[in-house]
């Protein structure tokens, strides 16, 4: 990516891992792009980023593809171009997560929409300006999940594996444009998400999202060789670069 501060695109970034890449870029004077449904948590994530780096963000639904065009090109016409997409917003359908002999196929397509579809959307969004600049990134946040058989976890699971092989077809059909594709699994944190996936379930030993953000926003600033898995993050790198060991 050149000189310049990259403009990041991260959906999900009200709270939990969003929220914590979102503010290292903005300590990092990044632009940022952001969305979340809730207005209330989106608008006081705002407040706290807009003091250190200037901030577009439009609360709405990832799965809504009029909110994909008005959030995109609100980043462009403030910023003339999106330079990094983080594909992180993410659903696990429904608390507990039905077992896949009981699960509601329109909650699996709904699962499908926000964790599948609604980033290859954006994707398909943002390549073309990329293209165009024959620069540029696009990250998908995938899950351990998409290759265990975790009882519970098969409609979260199965979209996150969808969404890792679109990460790698996209990668290989854009081979050589200067984009760069990743998906990345942040690991186990203790989240919303995590908590509402494992009701009842003490996840208070897992660490924060803050320990994983950090490499993604390495990866995207060029600032780590994108290799298979960050010890430390236990962040995994999957397409674009290696399989997960
Ligand atoms: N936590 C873990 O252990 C873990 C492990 C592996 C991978 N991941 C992945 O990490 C990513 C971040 O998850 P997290 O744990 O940080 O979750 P989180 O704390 O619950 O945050 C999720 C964020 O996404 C937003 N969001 C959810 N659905 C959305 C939608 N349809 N449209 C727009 N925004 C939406 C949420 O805000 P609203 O609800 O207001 O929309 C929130 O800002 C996800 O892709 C998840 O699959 C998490």
């Amino acid at each position: 990516m050149s000189v310049r501060k990259p403009v990041v695109l991260i959906t999900g970034a009200s709270r939990g891992l969003g929220l914590e890449m979102a503010r290292l870029f903005a300590r990092r004077g990044a632009p940022l792009v952001l969305t979340a449904r809730g207005a209330a948590a989106l608008t006081a994530a705002t407040d706290e980023l807009g003091q250190l780096t200037e901030v577009v963000a439009l609360a709405g639904n990832v799965a809504d593809s009029d909110h994909v065009e008005r959030l995109v090109r609100a980043g462009e016409e403030r910023f003339g171009r999106i330079d990094a997409l983080i594909n992180n917003a993410s659903t696990i359908g429904a608390s507990p997560m039905p077992a896949l002999e009981a699960y509601p196929l329109d909650l699996l397509a709904e699962v499908f929409a926000v964790n599948v579809a609604a980033p290859l959307a954006l994707a398909q969004r943002v390549l073309p300006g990329m293209r165009e600049r024959g620069e540029g990134i696009i990250v998908n946040v995938t899950s351990d999940a998409a290759v265990q058989g975790y009882p519970g976890w098969g409609g979260y699971g199965a979209s996150k594996a969808a969404l890792e092989q679109l990460s790698r077809v996209l990668a290989a059909e854009i081979e050589g444009s200067g984009v760069r594709v990743y998906a990345v699994d942040p690991g186990d944190m203790d989240t919303q998400m995590h908590r509402e996936a494992e009701p009842g379930v003490d996840l208070s030993d897992l660490p924060g999202p803050e320990i994983a953000a950090p490499a993604f926003v390495q990866l995207v600033l060029h600032e780590r060789a994108p290799f298979g898995r960050f010890e430390a993050q236990k962040l995994l790198v999957v397409a674009g670069w290696e399989a997960r060991a």
